[in-house]
C-alpha cells in the first residue's frame, strides 16, 4: 500500500472555524481512571485514535466492560483492583508512551504474571524511569534491558514510597500516583512540572491529594484509597492537535482560523506562550473552568513577521509535543534561535530533536544539534523549490504531521511517509487539511 503524501503547492488563503478532536492525555486517563472507579462511568469526545483504542483493548482483557459508540463511551468497572487476571495476559499498548506507563502503575497489585509489549517504536523507549519507582511499591518487573516487553509480577501488600521525578515527565509522575491509590499510606512525590491533568481528575473526584507548588517542582502528596467514584466527563478539544493548525496559519499568507474549546490547561500551553514570543497572536476568548481543566476558543491570524527566540527552558515540558512545529516557526524568523535542555525530545516515538535537524537540513535551513539543543538560524525568505522526502519508518505522527505543515507553507516538492501515522492522536488530520483548501495527492 502507499502510505506516502504528496504535496507540490502551498496552500491558498482560507478563513475557517475548526473543531479538534479530543485531548489523548484525558482520553486515556479518563479511560485508565474509570477503570478503577466502582460503577458506571461515561465520557463525551473521547479521541477515537489507535492510542486510545489500545487503552480500551488493554482494560477489556483486564476484564473491565467498555461499550463505545458513536456518541459516547461507557466504562463499567469493579473497582479499584477490580481487574481480573487471567493467565498469560499479553497487553499492548501499541504507540503510546503514555498509556504503557501509566497502565504499569496501575497493575503493581496484579495477581499473575502480566505481559506489556508495545510497536516498534515504543519498544525502543526507556522504561526503567517508571519501572524502577513501581519496584520499591513491591511489584517486580522484568524488563527487557529496560525496555519493552516487560513482565510485572505484582505485590499482595504495596508500600507507599518516596520518588523524585526530575526529568518533568507526565507519565512518570502520572504512573506513581495512580500506583499510590492501592497503597495503605501516603506517596510522597517531588516531580519536576509537567503536565497536570492527572492531579486535576484526583482532585476532582475527591481522592486524597495534597500539592505543594514550589517554583521548580510540586511536592504531591497522594493516599490510598478503597473506593473511587465514577467519572463523566465531556473531554475537550487537544492543545497539542490544534497546534498543526495554529502554526499552519500562522505561516499561511492572508490567513485565519478558530478553534473552539481548546483545552488550554496552564501546563500544556507553553506552545502559545513561545509563539507569543516569535510575535504570533493567538486570541483567546471565551474562558471557562471545566472540572479543573481551563477551555476556550482559539483565534489565529497569519503572521508576517517572526521573530527568533531564545526559548525560555522552563516552557519545555509544557511544549514538549509541539517542538517540531516551533522549529519551523524558528525556521522563518529573523534571526538565530536557541532551545536548550531538550534531551527528552529525543525519547519521544521517535528522537525528534534530531529529526527536527534533519527536516530543516532538507529545507536547506542552517542549524547546529547536540544531543541535547539545536540552534536554527532563521530565513524569512525562505522559498523550497527542491524535492524533499520524508521517511519516517518508526511512523512518528508528529512527524508526519509538521512535515505536512512545513510542505504547505514552505513550498518546494514534498513526499511525506507514512499518513497512516495520523490514526496514533488524530484521525482526521488529513480531512481537516484538505477542508482548508491543501492540494495533497
Ligand atoms: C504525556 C506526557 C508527555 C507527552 C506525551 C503525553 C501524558 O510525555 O510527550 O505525548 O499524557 O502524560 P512525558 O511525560 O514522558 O514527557
Amino acid at each position: 500500500m502507499n502510505n506516502t503524501v504528496k504535496i507540490s503547492q502551498v496552500i491558498q488563503p482560507y478563513n475557517k472555524n475548526l473543531k479538534i478532536e479530543g485531548d489523548k492525555s484525558l482520553s486515556i486517563r479518563w479511560a485508565l481512571l474509570a477503570s478503577q472507579a466502582l460503577g458506571k462511568s461515561k465520557s463525551f469526545n473521547l479521541l477515537k485514535s489507535e492510542d486510545v483504542m489500545s487503552t480500551l483493548k488493554c482494560l477489556k482483557q483486564l476484564g473491565v466492560k467498555v461499550n463505545f459508540n458513536k456518541n459516547f463511551c461507557e466504562i463499567i468497572s469493579k473497582g479499584l483492583n477490580g481487574f481480573k487476571y487471567k493467565k498469560k495476559i499479553i497487553l499492548d499498548a501499541g504507540n503510546s508512551g503514555t498509556l504503557g506507563r501509566l497502565l504499569m502503575g496501575l497493575l503493581i497489585h496484579a495477581k499473575n504474571k502480566i505481559k506489556i509489549k508495545g510497536d516498534q517504536s515504543l519498544s525502543k523507549r526507556d522504561f526503567l524511569r517508571v519501572t524502577k519507582p513501581l519496584e520499591k511499591f513491591g511489584a517486580i518487573f522484568k524488563t527487557n534491558s529496560g525496555k519493552l516487553p516487560i513482565i510485572i509480577n505484582g505485590t499482595k501488600n504495596p508500600k507507599p514510597i518516596y520518588f523524585y521525578e526530575n526529568r518533568g515527565s507526565a507519565q512518570c509522575k502520572s504512573s506513581i500516583m495512580l500506583a499510590a491509590l492501592n497503597t495503605r499510606g501516603i506517596t510522597k512525590i517531588k516531580a519536576k512540572k509537567s503536565r497536570d491533568h492527572t492531579e486535576l481528575l484526583f482532585k476532582h473526584l475527591n481522592l486524597p491529594i495534597k500539592i505543594i507548588k514550589k517554583k521548580k517542582f510540586d511536592l504531591i502528596h497522594v493516599k490510598g484509597v478503597k473506593k473511587i467514584k465514577t467519572l463523566n466527563y465531556k473531554i475537550p478539544s487537544d492543545i497539542s492537535s490544534s497546534a498543526f493548525f495554529i502554526i499552519l496559519t500562522a505561516l499561511s499568507k492572508n490567513s485565519q482560523i478558530q478553534i473552539r474549546n481548546v483545552n488550554i490547561n496552564p501546563t500544556r500551553t507553553g506552545v502559545l506562550k513561545i509563539l507569543k514570543m516569535m510575535g504570533v497572536k493567538v486570541k483567546i476568548k471565551n474562558k471557562k473552568i471545566y472540572k479543573g481543566e481551563e477551555i476556550a476558543d482559539l483565534f489565529v491570524k497569519s503572521t508576517t513577521k517572526l521573530k527568533a527566540i531564545k526559548c525560555p527552558t522552563k516552557l519545555n515540558s509544557e511544549a514538549i509535543d509541539e517542538f517540531l512545529l516551533i522549529f519551523l516557526v524558528a525556521a522563518k524568523a529573523k534571526g538565530i534561535s536557541y532551545f536548550n535542555k531538550l534531551s527528552e525530545l529525543n525519547q519521544k516515538e521517535s528522537p525528534r530533536l534530531f529529526w527536527g535537524s534533519k527536516i530543516l537540513n532538507k529545507m536547506g535551513i542552517k542549524n547546529i544539534v547536540t544531543k541535547d539543543s539545536i540552534k536554527i538560524y532563521g530565513n524569512p525568505n525562505l522559498k523550497i523549490e527542491k524535492k524533499i522526502v520524508i521517511r519516517n519508518f518508526l511512523k512518528d505522527h508528529r512527524i508526519f504531521m509538521s512535515s505536512v505543515v512545513a510542505a504547505l507553507t514552505f513550498g518546494g516538492h514534498w513526499e511525506i511517509f507514512d499518513k497512516t501515522s495520523v490514526d496514533t492522536s488524530f484521525p482526521s488530520f488529513l480531512n481537516k487539511i484538505r477542508e482548508l483548501g491543501a492540494e495533497i495527492r
